[in-house]
């Protein structure tokens, strides 16, 4: 591929279904006048001349250009040309004549603030790329992990690694076969923590927790299976379980929320301290992540969070990955005049979650700008804990803070497509205001209806 096609590979792949339109947005990111302008000609004698003499009768410079046979048909030719704008403005025009010759075209930004922005997946099948970019354990065990000398530990670790490794998208999560011994590690934590959750959880975990009994083998005796959770969570929320071996970056980890994907992990602590983890295992997985993604206010939440963070810069990625830890890992939350937790680090740890319900740790209100640079302890109970007053306000207060991430576009979920569209020109934007138009009209026909 040509050097400057390559580099504009993301972009190449958007190029595929624009169409020419009436209105025109020229982005000019970095304020220096450069702009990139990709378009195919219908392959005839001497169209390239003449569509370049455009630019040339407009005094506008053209400082490169390239040119690629076009993939989706044989009669056409993709050019890519960099331009900059004169000083009578005339650029707009050129791409408004250009847009009436070509039969598709794409105004890009310029290089560097497009190059600026970390990839980031589109569709869901794009969570392939990633998930086996883990940053420890898998079946790589640390030195102090409590299974680090146990040959059979870590040869089960690998075959739970391996499952990860060769999961793709669409396909059905295998079935593990939990050994006795791990199944006894599951009881032990399954009898201890159930014991708290009636007075300790929120409702939401209270609610869906005998749901999944009745519907997904949650019992004392039976580790349930990632695939029939992942079902039960599709039916009530549209979120998903994909198997990871370890532990994937915040930039990784979060993209998956954007599509309503949870990267679970499938193995199970070691034997010898069923109280302990030092790493996310299926109890912590399964007990309390699991049923939250079940209730759709806070499966809105993730989902906002993980979306916020698509082609966010690296720092924005850090406060991010803050804000997930003090709500979903470590979050409480007001509710009947009483304070609960939700967070799944909670919820799957029998002694932080006395802790944190008692006098000792201190508590404070729920500001996203305040969270986001908390610092904390990975090994340690927390001495704070961010109080929510409920998953609707929280989901305001983090999609205010998250528009002040610097992004020179705006993002939307499409769960027909399953896929992130970006909206960044007005075509975009006035498909999505039809959308939300026809969502408004059903609104009002309800409101009608409704006695
Ligand atoms: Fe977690």
């Amino acid at each position: 591929m040509d050097s400057a096609f390559a580099a504009k590979k993301r972009k190449l792949d958007d190029f595929g279904d624009e169409l020419p339109a009436d209105s025109i947005y020229v982005p000019d990111r970095n304020g220096d006048g450069e702009v990139s302008v990709l378009f195919s000609l219908k392959e005839e004698v001497g169209i390239l001349a003449r569509t370049l003499k455009l630019f040339e009768a407009s005094g506008v410079n053209l400082t490169h250009i390239e040119s690629r046979p076009c993939k989706k048909s044989k009669t056409e030719y993709e050019f890519l040309v960099t331009c900059r704008e004169n000083e009578d403005g005339k650029l707009q025009e050129v791409v408004k004549r250009l847009k009436e010759k070509a039969t598709r075209l794409k105004v890009l930004s310029d290089d560097k603030a497009e190059d600026s922005i970390p990839w980031f997946p589109r569709k869901i099948s794009d969570l392939d790329n990633f998930a086996n970019r883990i940053l420890g354990y898998g079946s790589e065990l640390d030195a102090d992990h409590p299974g680090f000398t146990d040959e059979v530990y870590r040869a089960r670790r690998k075959e739970f690694a391996d499952i990860a490794f060769n999961y793709k998208h669409g396909e059905p999560i295998p079935q593990a076969k939990y050994t006795e011994a791990e199944k006894k590690t599951w009881g032990t934590i399954f009898r201890n923590l159930t014991t708290l959750y009636s007075t300790h959880a929120c409702r939401e975990h209270n609610h869906v927790f005998p749901l999944l009994m009745e519907n997904c083998g949650y019992q004392e005796d039976n580790i349930p299976q990632l695939d029939n959770i992942s079902k039960f969570l599709k039916d009530c929320t549209g979120f998903s379980l994909r198997p990871v071996a370890g532990l994937l970056s915040s930039r990784d980890f979060l993209a998956g929320l954007a599509f309503r994907v949870f990267h679970s992990t499938q193995y199970i602590r070691h034997g010898s301290d069923p109280m302990y983890t030092p790493e996310p295992d299926v109890c912590h997985e399964l007990l309390g992540h699991v049923p939250l993604f079940a209730d759709p206010a806070f499966a809105q939440f993730s989902q906002e969070i993980g979306l916020a963070s698509l082609g966010a810069p690296d720092e924005w990625i850090e406060k991010l990955a803050t804000l997930y830890w003090f709500t979903v890992e470590f979050g409480l939350c007001k509710q009947d005049g009483k304070i609960k937790a939700y967070g799944a680090g909670l919820l799957s740890s029998f002694g932080e979650l006395q802790y944190c319900l008692s006098d000792k740790p201190e508590i404070r209100a729920f500001e996203p700008a305040k969270v986001a640079v908390q610092s904390y302890p990975v090994t340690q109970m927390q001495p704070v804990y961010f109080l929510a007053e409920s998953f609707e306000d929280a989901q305001e207060k983090v999609a205010a803070y998250a528009a002040q991430i610097p992004r020179p576009f705006a993002v939307r979920y499409n769960p027909y497509t399953q896929s992130v569209e970006i909206l960044e020109n007005k075509n975009q934007i006035k498909t999505l205001a039809q959308n939300i138009k026809g969502e408004v009209s059903t609104l009002i026909d309800a409101l009608n209806k409704c006695k």
